[in-house]
């Protein structure tokens, strides 16, 4: 039987399942925090039941009298000391990964399949989260097909660039990606407050010579530059930097370390795009300290060992999440042909299908 002598009673008490303190239709708190009593104690603690008949623990609390029961299994899973689980979104969660965990292939699956079989498509999802990416194969070779993609699992976030991106090479490029110069690894878009966390490469053709894709895990590399240099590692936690991107209509800026940690310390986003890096403006002893540090952390992801190669073929569409793996490509020759059409949607709505499709796994 777990023991309530370890817990906070306002913190069990805002827990409360009563139906006065949350509405049984949707489970939401129906009082502030400010209106429970100043003296709040646990006056009395039996054994009872839940009304589904399972064992819980009643409360009845001074002063105002109050009675809560809590079932065993939540306090058993929520009490202190029971381990903390973390958001999903920091290392701690991470399958983190060097090029050579794909030898025996890449996280990979078939449109019709994805479509067609739910457990598929959460196998799929849950590669975008554990490794950062997932490959699918077979996507129809439509224009703007990458828009279906993202709704099968969330909501395309749209920006100054559209619905979606044209990946080819243009007349009068408003950014390096739109000639066919070689892309070293970059997280996209670390000008925008909040940094779009996906990002969908839906490839139409690629008949150019050159243009191979790469990836990099960020969180790997940020963790192998904690260890290798702390000092630099804790620079690069630390100092804003300052993201910016201008054309005709827009003006963006963002002001984010490169590593962004949680706050016990997790590494949870990369930032880095050498294109879009401003001008720093710090006392030099800090330029000389941050710029050493953003050179060595450079460096690292530059290691072939961490990048992991592979080359888009029409239909093909890479999901990712860009707040963890940096992406790359090979230049390649501008009289050859490729297009790649691209498109922003966000981390927190593939996590959301992903946990339904589990529930409605385990209600089978
Ligand atoms: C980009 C980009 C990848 C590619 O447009 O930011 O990374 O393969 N493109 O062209
Ligand atoms: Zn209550
Ligand atoms: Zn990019």
């Amino acid at each position: 039987m777990v023991s309530l002598a370890s817990a906070s009673p306002l913190w069990l008490r805002d827990n409360c399942p009563c139906a006065d303190c949350r509405d049984p239709r949707n489970g939401q708190k129906l009082f502030q925090i400010t209106e429970l009593p100043d003296a709040l104690a646990v006056d009395a603690v039996h054994d009872a039941r839940t009304p589904e008949g399972s064992p819980a623990r009643e409360v009845v609390w001074a002063p105002d009298g109050h009675r809560s029961v809590y079932p065993e299994s939540w306090l058993g899973d929520h009490l202190p000391g029971a381990a903390a689980p973390g958001d999903g979104r920091t290392e701690d969660d991470k399958e983190l990964w060097a090029a050579s965990r794909f030898d025996g292939g890449l996280p990979e699956a078939d449109w019709d399949a994805y479509r067609g079989d739910p457990a598929v498509r959460a196998a799929a999802l849950d590669s975008v989260l554990r490794l950062g990416f997932v490959l699918l194969r077979g996507v129809p070779v439509h224009d703007r097909h990458v828009l279906d993609v993202a709704g099968t699992f969330g909501y395309v976030r749209e920006t100054n660039y559209g619905e979606l991106f044209e990946v080819r090479v243009e007349a009068d490029p408003n950014n390096l990606a739109f000639t066919g110069a070689r892309i070293t690894p970059h997280t996209d878009n670390p000008y925008r407050d909040p940094v779009p966390t996906l990002q969908l490469l839906h490839c139409l053709v690629n008949a150019a010579q050159g243009g191979d894709s790469g990836l990099v895990d960020g969180f790997h590399a940020a963790a192998l530059l904690r260890a290798e240099a702390p000092e630099s590692y804790e620079i690069l936690t630390r100092v804003p930097v300052p993201f910016a991107f201008a054309d005709e209509r827009t003006e963006l800026r963002a002001h984010r370390p490169l590593i962004g940690t949680d706050p016990a310390g997790r590494i949870r986003e990369i930032r880095f795009n050498n294109r879009s890096i401003g001008t720093l403006r710090l006392p030099t002893d800090r330029l000389d300290a941050f710029y050493a540090a953003y050179r060595r952390f450079g460096e690292l992801l530059l290691r072939p060992e961490l990048q992991l190669d592979f080359r888009l073929a029409p239909g093909d569409c890479l999901i990712f999440d860009n707040t963890r793996l940096l992406h790359a490509r090979t230049a390649f020759a501008e009289s050859g042909d490729r297009h790649l059409q691209g498109a922003y949607a966000d981390i927190d709505g593939l996590a959301s299908t992903l946990a339904v499709l589990r529930r409605e796994e385990s209600a089978r």
